[in-house]
């Protein structure tokens, strides 16, 4: 029995009614949080996406039908109320924006009946993830969910502000388009009139952007949604967004400047936090060591120590063994935590094993002095108390030692810092920590594919000095590329850009590309820049990411309307699902299914 709204017009949202409307007639709309039958006496909290605001029905106002009619509303229902705003009656919810009023119904409509919801609709869901996905338009009523798309919404448009009022114009670029070299598995979209061929929708507008600084556009930005085929963690979809910028004429520092400005600005706009600038920088070296993490969360210490040097000669074959190899051997403080018992530690050596560590040595500074240790039999006391000392260890500590390549070192104990500062509560959740991680090596070690490949893209500039070390020892060149980093998680990234054609010859040669090929996947770029190409640089932020931390949410589902899951399927619309036999035919496509 749904009526229609015809001669009702909305006049508020629930809590724009306050006390100064007093003795109005107003008329609201939305879902019934919950309704309560007293006997002659019917309480609704009525809910829209402002909030709640209570309504009170009693026959002497709206007569007995429409009493009738209000004994039969059950939550979220879609009704409509026309009633006099009323001081609440009982006592005031002080939990409440409108909790010292209330509106007395003298007219109600059922907009829409709604059957009972698979759960309840409300603050802090308890409800398994799975089930909130399939319903997601209903978890989407919840109020935290309300907020974080709300505030993802006032962060864009900030940002347009922002970048439009420092001389960016948004400009589109296309999803139908050629794989660009990201580093990611594209996505492919079949062609019905080039049978055999596939557009790819973009890892990110990076070449796009590119031709447009060619184009003379200066500045350029762009929320733009980008596609990555990759497996999916917590701070990472199928498809994404990105805020896109690329600018001409400037070098690293003036892409900071502007980011860091824009940071600044949705920060105190939105969050009431200052920002203070300029934001630290560190470069990647130094990030490595400190951090063993090239996004290092400085929301707390418990920093690396490089002890290679003293152990060199020690008699633990573990640790000479990796120094032998290439290796280093490092540490990390966990201060006063000596009495951590054996089961705890086994864990963390578990943990670490699962970053890639053959092992974990461990050593304790018991109160009186003595040591309790993995390795201690293997050396001196000398040489043990030369390494305490190495890691500042005073009694009371307990060291954690990982030997073996420098990027197994950094991967476990980057890791470990994170993993035990979580396990004893070290990290203020309250704090935004930001750093610029600048000067990335150019290049970086695949194993898989035993080559080196580009750590950010191809088209990132070498830092001048390091030109000559392309040719000479590619694995020391460092790049104009620089992150963006909050508490820990990489918020973006970018780079300047090669914009002479031998820089950027040598650097596809060195990356395995025959000129062929280059021309191949982004030759279009490369005669781009014979008509005349400006210095140029930019970034990306990722979008969802900036929302996630800043409404401090623990996954980027919480601040996208619509997810996909760990499988990349959407739990909602079954995507991806198959399609017709003749869809396939047009597309001249022919399964070829591997049996399960
Ligand atoms: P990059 O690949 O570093 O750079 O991406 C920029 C930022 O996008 C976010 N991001 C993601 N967010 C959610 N899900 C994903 N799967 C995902 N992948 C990346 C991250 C990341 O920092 N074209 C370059 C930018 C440039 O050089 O201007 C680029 O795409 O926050
Ligand atoms: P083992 O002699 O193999 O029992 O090792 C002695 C200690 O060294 C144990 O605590 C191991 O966990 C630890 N260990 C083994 N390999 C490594 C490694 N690569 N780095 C640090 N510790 C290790």
């Amino acid at each position: 029995m749904a009526e229609s709204m015809k001669g009702l017009k909305r006049t508020h949202r629930c809590t724009e009614v306050s006390a100064a409307n007093i003795g109005e007639t107003v008329t609201v709309m939305g879902w019934v949080q919950k309704s309560r039958n007293k006997g002659g006496i019917i309480f609704t909290d009525l809910r829209d996406r402002s909030g709640l605001l209570q309504i009170i029905f009693e026959g002497s106002d709206i007569g007995e039908d429409g009493f009738a009619k209000a004994e039969k509303i059950r939550s979220e229902f879609v009704i409509a109320v026309v009633g006099k705003v009323e001081k609440r009656g009982g006592a005031q919810n002080d939990n409440l924006i409108t909790g010292d009023i209330e509106i007395r119904a003298t007219q109600l409509r059922i907009l829409s009946e709604a059957e009972t919801p698979p759960f309840p609709i409300e603050t802090d869901s308890k409800t398994k993830e799975e089930l909130r996905l399939k319903y997601r338009y209903l978890d989407l009523r919840r109020p935290d969910l309300q907020k974080n798309l709300r505030i993802r919404s006032e962060i864009t448009m900030k940002m347009r502000e922002y970048y439009a009022a420092n001389g960016f114009l948004e400009i589109e670029t296309p999803i139908l388009g050629k794989s660009t070299p990201e580093g990611a598995r594209d996505y492919l979209v079949p062609s019905r009139v080039h049978p055999g061929t596939f557009y790819a929708l973009p890892q990110s507008p990076q070449l796009f952007k590119q031709l447009l600084m060619c184009s003379g556009f200066d500045r350029y930005m762009q929320l733009a949604k980008c596609f990555r085929d990759e497996d999916l963690r917590a701070d990472r979809q199928p498809e994404f967004t990105q805020m896109d910028l690329e600018m001409s004429f400037v070098d690293v520092d003036d892409v900071i400047a502007v980011n860091e400005g824009a940071i600044q600005k949705i920060f105190k706009e939105i969050l009431d936090v200052d920002v203070k600038l300029p934001i630290d920088r560190m470069t990647w070296q130094e990030a490595m060591d400190r951090f063993g993490s090239d996004k290092p969360d400085l929301r707390f210490g418990m920093e690396l120590k490089d002890v290679s040097e003293l152990v060199k000669n020690c008699g633990f074959g573990v640790f000479t063994g990796a120094l032998e190899n290439g290796g280093s051997v490092r540490g990390i403080n966990v201060k006063g935590q000596a009495e951590m018992p054996r089961k705890k530690i086994d864990a963390l050596v578990e943990f670490a094993k699962g970053y890639g560590a053959k092992g974990l040595a461990y050593l304790s500074v018991q109160p009186d002095g003595t040591y309790k240790s993995s390795f201690a039999k293997f050396m001196t006391e000398d040489e043990l108390k030369a390494l305490v000392a190495a890691m500042d260890g005073e009694k009371g500590d307990l060291l954690f030692f990982a030997a073996d390549k420098n990027k197994v070192v950094w991967d476990v104990l980057g890791a470990l810092r994170i993993e035990v500062a979580k396990q004893l509560d070290l990290i203020d959740p309250a704090a935004f920590r930001f750093l610029w991680v600048t000067e990335f090596p150019l290049f970086e070690w695949s194993d898989e594919e035993n080559r080196y490949k580009a750590m950010h893209h191809p088209f990132t500039m070498p830092m001048e000095e390091d030109l000559e070390l392309i040719d000479t020892d590619m694995g020391r060149a460092r790049a104009k590329a620089y992150d963006i980093v909050l508490n820990g998680t990489e918020l973006g990234g970018g780079s300047v850009r090669i914009h002479q054609n031998d820089v950027q010859e040598k650097m596809l040669e060195k990356l395995g590309f025959t000129k062929e090929q280059a021309y191949e996947q982004f030759g279009f770029l490369l005669d781009a820049f014979k008509y005349g190409v400006p210095p140029h640089a930019g970034m990306a932020f990722g979008l969802d990411r900036l929302v996630m931390l800043m409404v401090k949410a623990d996954s980027i589902r919480e601040v996208m309307a619509f997810p996909k899951v760990k499988d990349a399927s959407c739990l909602m619309t079954e995507a991806p699902g198959a399609v017709d036999d003749k869809q396939l035919e047009e597309l001249e496509i022919k399964l070829d299914l591997k049996e399960e």
